[in-house]
């Protein structure tokens, strides 16, 4: 039987390579995102549904639901804000967004799949957490705030929702995305910070991806509530 997995963020860097890696694995494909060109032209490229919406709108979620199919194998939550700024220059509402954002709309996300997620037999969440949710950046405290909250989340559901879904959460490092974009527009600045990685490269979001779809497949069936870095050896080894 195919797999029914819905992607929010499904246009954006990693959404988009986790979407094509498993439509061409034979899954069935529903993006849920912002942008109405980019989420046309990618489901048209795989044969996969949209919805176009914000997840700052309560009523996206069950606009999302109700064309996403009624039983729903895998969710993955791939959207997020760069937020960075000093620590006098973030205001309340920075934080409110970037929470809202990153770990809110993650929470309703999956709130409103839980109907379709249970009438799968093999169900598994896949959300986004970052490298700046395990160590201690300048210019991070919103982003760190937030990211902090979705591995908290991530933990939290993992136990109240098994044995039936598993909940897990990809915390990578800096991947050139569109969400980078601004910040590694220049080659000595992505020179630079690949330098601060033992593995001395940035990541791919084809190196997320591949995780993700791990994640997703009943191959990781034992794994539950586990934040996984991504983010070649930044969080852990020194050297960098
Ligand atoms: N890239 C990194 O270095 C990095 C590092 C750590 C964690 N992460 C996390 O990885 C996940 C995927 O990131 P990415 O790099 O693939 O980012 P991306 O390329 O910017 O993709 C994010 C996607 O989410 C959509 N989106 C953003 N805000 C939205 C909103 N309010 N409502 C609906 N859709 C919205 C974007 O739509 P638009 O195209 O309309 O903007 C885009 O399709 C995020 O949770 C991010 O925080 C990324």
């Amino acid at each position: 039987m195919n797999r029914n997995i819905l992607i929010y963020g499904g246009s954006g860097g990693i959404g988009s390579a986790l979407a094509r890696r498993l439509a061409s694995a034979g899954a069935k494909v529903h993006l849920a995102g912002r942008n109405q060109d980019s989420l046309a032209a990618l489901a048209a490229e795989i044969d996969a549904g949209y919805t176009v919406g914000d997840v700052t709108e309560p009523d996206f979620f069950p606009r999302v639901m109700d064309a996403a199919g009624e039983r729903i194998d895998g969710l993955v939550y791939a959207v997020g804000t760069i937020n960075l700024r000093g620590f006098q220059r973030l205001e309340a509402e920075d934080y409110l967004r970037d929470f809202q954002v990153n770990a809110l709309g993650a929470a309703l996300a999956v709130k409103a799949a839980l109907k379709a997620l249970k009438k799968s037999e093999s169900a598994s969440v896949v959300l986004f957490s970052s490298v700046a949710a395990l160590n201690g950046f300048s210019f991070h405290a919103s982003m760190g705030a937030a990211k902090g909250a979705v591995s908290g989340l991530t933990r939290s559901l993992a136990a109240e929702l098994a044995p039936k879904i598993r909940v897990n959460a990809i915390a990578p490092s800096l991947v050139e995305t569109p969400l980078t974009g601004k910040m590694l527009a220049n080659e000595k600045t992505v020179d630079a910070l690949a330098a601060f990685h033992p593995l001395k490269r940035l990541g791919t979001a084809e190196d997320i991806a591949a995780v993700a779809a791990m994640l997703l497949s009943p191959e990781s069936g034992w794994m539950t509530g586990q934040i996984i870095s991504v983010d070649g050896g930044r969080s852990t080894l020194a050297g960098g």
